[in-house]
Parts: C-alpha cells; sequence; structure tokens
C-alpha cells in the first residue's frame, strides 16, 4: 500500500510522517530546535532544520521500514510559519518529488492540525480550539471553508506560556513545565483560591489577548507571590477565556463536538475543562494523542492524503512557500 510522505518545518520543529493510503498513520520522526537562550531566532531554525533533515528522512524510512518505492506523494507546510523554516521544508520536499518523481502537496499547516484531529479521534464536525504556540484560533467548517470565527489579537496562548517561563529562567518549551508547577501548587493547596491572585482575563467578543496576562504575571512573581501560584493561576485564567470562547462558538453554530488541536492541547488541565464545559452543554471534546497535538509531519501527510483524493495537487511553480497563509484560504472539498 502507498504511503503519502508529510514534511513539518512551520517553526521550532522539522519532521517526517506518514499516512498510508488507507488512513493508518506512521508515528512521525522529528527534532526540536532549542535556542540556548531567548527566542527562536528564524534563521538558526531553519540552520538546524537543513542539516538534520537528511539523517531524519532515512531514520523514518527505516524505522519504519518504508521503501522510497512505496512513497506516492510529497506533503510539506508551505504557511503560515516563519519564511526561513518553511523554505528548508520547501526544499526537501522538491527535491525528493524530483529525485523520486512524485507529485508534490503544498498544504495549510493549520488546517493539517484539524485533519488529524478528525483522523485520530473520529469527530466528524467540530469546532476547533487550535492553541498552539504561534496560533490560537477557534475554528469552524462552514460554506467550504474552515472559517476563523474568533483568535488572539496578539500573541499566542503557547507563546505567552513560553515567554513567561523564559522570564522564569525556565527554557523552551515553558508549557509542560507551567502545567507541573501548576499542579503541584494545587496538590499543596487544594483549596487555593483564584481571588487571591487575580490575573487579567482576555476575552473581547469572539477574540482573545494574551499580552496583558504575560505582563500581570511576571508581576505577580516580582510582588513576590510563588512561580508555582503564579503558574496555576496563569493557566487557571488564560484557558478559561478559551474555553469561553470556544462555548460561544460551539452556540453559535450549533455544533455539539469540540476538537482540541496545537502543543497547548497536550495539557491536561485545557483538556478537562474543555471536558466540563461540553457536558455542561450536552457536546463532546476530542483530542488527538499528544504527538498529533504538537507540530508532526504525519498531520501533513493526512492533509495532503485527503487532498489527493481530489487531485490537489502542487505544480513545482506552484509551490513557493507562504508564510502568512491563513486558516480560510484553502477551499475545503473532502469530507
Ligand atoms: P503553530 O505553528 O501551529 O503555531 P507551534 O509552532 O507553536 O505551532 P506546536 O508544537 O503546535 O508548535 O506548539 C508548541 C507550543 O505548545 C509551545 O508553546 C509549548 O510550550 C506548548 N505546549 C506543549 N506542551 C504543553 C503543555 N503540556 N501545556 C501547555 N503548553 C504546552
Ligand atoms: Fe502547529
Amino acid at each position: 500500500m502507498g504511503v503519502i510522505l508529510g514534511i513539518e518545518s512551520t517553526a521550532h520543529t522539522f519532521s517526517f510522517g506518514g499516512v498510508y493510503s488507507n488512513g493508518k498513520t506512521i508515528s512521525s520522526t522529528s527534532a526540536l530546535f532549542r535556542p540556548e537562550e531567548g527566542g527562536i531566532h528564524p534563521r538558526e531554525a531553519a540552520d538546524h532544520h537543513s542539516l538534520l533533515s537528511g539523517n531524519l528522512f532515512k531514520e523514518f524510512i527505516t524505522k519504519n521500514d518504508i521503501p522510497v518505492s512505496e512513497i506516492d506523494a510529497i506533503a510539506f507546510s508551505q504557511g503560515p510559519g516563519l519564511g526561513p523554516c518553511l523554505r528548508v521544508g520547501a526544499s526537501v520536499a522538491r527535491s525528493l518529488s524530483e529525485k523520486i518523481s512524485k507529485p508534490l502537496i503544498g498544504v495549510n499547516h493549520c488546517v493539517a492540525h484539524i485533519e488529524i484531529g478528525r483522523l485520530q479521534t473520529g469527530c466528524d464536525d467540530p469546532v476547533l480550539l487550535y492553541v498552539s504556540g504561534g496560533n490560537t484560533q477557534v475554528i469552524a467548517r462552514n460554506g467550504g471553508r474552515y472559517r476563523v470565527i474568533g483568535e488572539t489579537l496578539d500573541i499566542g496562548i503557547g507563546n505567552m506560556l513560553d515567554k513567561f517561563a523564559r522570564t522564569q529562567g525556565i527554557p523552551f518549551p515553558g508549557g509542560p513545565k507551567i502545567e507541573k508547577l501548576a499542579l503541584e501548587w494545587l496538590n499543596n493547596n487544594p483549596n487555593a483560591s483564584l481571588d487571591e491572585i487575580i490575573l487579567p482575563y482576555g476575552v473581547q467578543g469572539m477574540d482573545l489577548s494574551f499580552s496583558g496576562i504575560l505582563t500581570a504575571a511576571v508581576q505577580k512573581v516580582a510582588d513576590g507571590h510563588s512561580l508555582q501560584e503564579v503558574c496555576w493561576s496563569l493557566q487557571e485564567h488564560s484557558f478559561s477565556t478559551c474555553i469561553e470562547v470556544a462555548e460561544r462558538a460551539l452556540a453559535h453554530t450549533g455544533k455539539n463536538e469540540l476538537l482540541l488541536g496545537g502543543g497547548v492541547a497536550c495539557n491536561e488541565r485545557i483538556r478537562e475543562m474543555s471536558e466540563l464545559m461540553c457536558i455542561d452543554r450536552g457536546a463532546k471534546a476530542f483530542w488527538p494523542e499528544k504527538q498529533y497535538c504538537i507540530d508532526n509531519g504525519t498531520m501533513i501527510a493526512e492533509l495532503g492524503r485527503k487532498m489527493i483524493k481530489h487531485n490537489l495537487y502542487t505544480k513545482l511553480e506552484d509551490s513557493a512557500i507562504d508564510p502568512s497563509m491563513r486558516t480560510d484560504h484553502a477551499e475545503v472539498v473532502w469530507d
């Protein structure tokens, strides 16, 4: 059976993954760029990706026992993302396509987060709460597009968590460590009250905002609150804003499935909040395995698989990257 290869390279992660033509997933082989200090410099991340791409590809096909002759098509993230990083993925995809004479499929990274979630969880027509480092969006399918019905007006929620972590000397990615510290606080203080540590609540209509809460959280630590307590409050406030907007999206669209996607969807607390909100309104919450919440090549392959069923290949001359590609850019013709 043929394999669709997927290449992910929008930001810090370079990854190869795959899906068999019947929809059976092949776990990704990935490398994460971790800056020694500060945030991610696009050029440095791109250098990391191009340095590792050859060995990573070999590792992926060897580990999964995939003869190159079985690869039917090569899907890659065409956007959105950091230009230099996207360019590495696109170049690798073009060279492979040329070498093995198999077609290219340029895919929308955000839509890939949705499609891997649908494949993995079996949900059909969800509202997607897409919470990652660079993006925070509430998305629903309508009229042949995935429409963004609410989103952050400044930074992504994961970016906010990572930046807060960095101010406390916690290296990238900060989200998992914040989750751990928040849980420690709750375990030691089962009756903890948010009244003791109120942070800004950034909901504006259907949109969200995270820059204010970041500044306020840093200040709370400077004021003498423990880091664990601030991490707990930071999660409670910022996740609640996402859940509120997601709930309103369910109400407005009349849909009854909520799907989580993006790296922050690895967090057990946002999963729990989603479940509680859905139970309350007779809806159902879904999330894919953690390996498919974070950026991965398998999700790119899955969207490619859906697109080629409708002959949506990408010609070489149309394979340029688009760093600011929007979620509603792609016409959704697949089921
Ligand atoms: P996108 O290009 O879609 O914006 P991304 O480049 O930010 O994605 P992802 O792998 O989807 O990459 O998400 C990474 C983010 O997820 C980081 O900000 C990281 O801190 C966060 N994250 C990962 N695990 C957790 C967790 N358990 N709790 C909270 N945040 C998490
Ligand atoms: Fe992503």
